[in-house]
């Protein structure tokens, strides 16, 4: 993929943390366009272009002063709504030029930012990220991955690298299990139901789960990937993974992890379960820099796609310029996987 397809503009992507965001001015990459994110008012967070209408100088360079960002170069302040406020060197009670800083809307939610590029899109963050409870949130994290994002979130929805990768962290080699493996489309984006494996091999089944009733996984355009787990015991976790395209191949991640029914302190978390999370992440990080890199080295290549690589095609179709075309017929497929 070269240009980033022309609908992407149009949806909400999770930028930042919102505990990063205060007063002073924070850039983003969002699509390869630069964002700057600061809270004018002290409380809510307001999203610019960050750029200067005058000799587009960074805003986010800038910094906020009684309630608009100012910029570095010549100082003209801007509010919220991204009007010219004031001019330095204009003389006193003299008539404002009506020249505007590009606003972009943001959205907080259960401690994130999101951000949408196009004034004009969709109303509202995917449901998906609407549907958990703040209060069951117990982790939240941010890291860079050198991947395009559509391997990146093809990473995270694949089980089949999990034995080699995560090699007794997630799953055992040795210790395959028939999964049936079914994928339900809709205009959103899919999820996929794993049948048949109510354990699993890996030492962070062992240490951290019981016995499942189900495990889904889900994906919601543009960029949210989740892993949820129904225990027989009626709690519920799940892992969700916001991803957002800095440039083709830096791809930020926020990890998140809600705990339904579970009494497991955020503090407990931190301390036990993260260590093995980061080593997962860190190994599917490396795997991701090294294919990236490698796949620079061979412009002309083509993925082997097969029926076992179950959402490799419908990502790169979510992500490509027909996407529009293409949603209206959504097709669910199902398999069997030795995991
Ligand atoms: S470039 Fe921003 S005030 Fe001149
Ligand atoms: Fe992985």
């Amino acid at each position: 993929m070269s240009a980033w397809a022309s609908h992407l503009d149009r949806r909400w992507f999770a930028v930042a943390l919102s505990a990063r965001v205060g007063r002073k001015p924070v850039r983003v990459m969002l699509l390869d366009r630069p964002i700057v994110l600061a809270r004018l008012d002290g409380q809510l967070v307001t999203g610019f272009q960050d750029r200067c209408p005058h000799r587009h100088a960074p805003l986010s360079q800038g910094r906020v002063v009684e309630g608009t960002l100012q910029c570095p170069y010549h100082g003209w302040r801007f509010d919220a709504q991204g009007a010219l406020r004031e001019l330095p060197g204009a003389p006193p009670g003299g008539c404002i030029p009506g020249v505007r800083a590009q606003t972009v809307p943001v959205v907080e939610h259960d401690g994130l930012v999101w951000a949408r590029l196009a004034a004009t899109g969709d109303e509202d963050i995917p449901a998906h990220a609407r549907m958990l409870a703040p209060e069951n949130r117990r982790f939240l994290w941010q890291t860079t991955w050198h991947a395009h994002i559509v391997d990146a979130l093809e990473n995270v929805l694949d089980p089949l690298h999990t034995h080699f990768v995560h090699t007794g962290l997630v799953r055992r080699k040795g210790a395959r299990q028939a999964v049936d493996v079914r994928l339900r489309a809709h205009a959103e984006g899919f999820e996929v139901d794993y049948a048949g494996a109510s354990t699993q091999s890996g030492l962070l089944y062992r240490l951290f789960e019981s016995p499942r009733e189900t495990e889904r996984s889900t994906f919601s355009m543009p960029g949210t990937a989740q892993i949820h787990y129904h225990y027989r015991n009626g709690s519920r976790t799940c892992i969700s993974m916001h991803f957002s395209p800095e440039t083709h191949d830096r791809t930020r991640l926020i990890g998140m992890l809600h705990l339904d029914g579970r009494r497991v302190p955020a503090w407990a978390v931190r301390a036990f379960v993260w260590p093995f999370i980061r080593r997962v992440a860190m190994q599917d990080s490396r795997m991701l820099a090294l294919q990236a890199e490698n796949s620079r080295a061979f412009p002309d290549r083509k993925d082997a796609v097969t029926r076992f690589d179950v959402v490799r095609r419908r990502l790169q179709d979510a992500w490509s310029e027909q996407r529009d075309a293409a949603r209206g017929k959504p097709e669910d497929s199902s398999t069997v996987l030795m995991l």
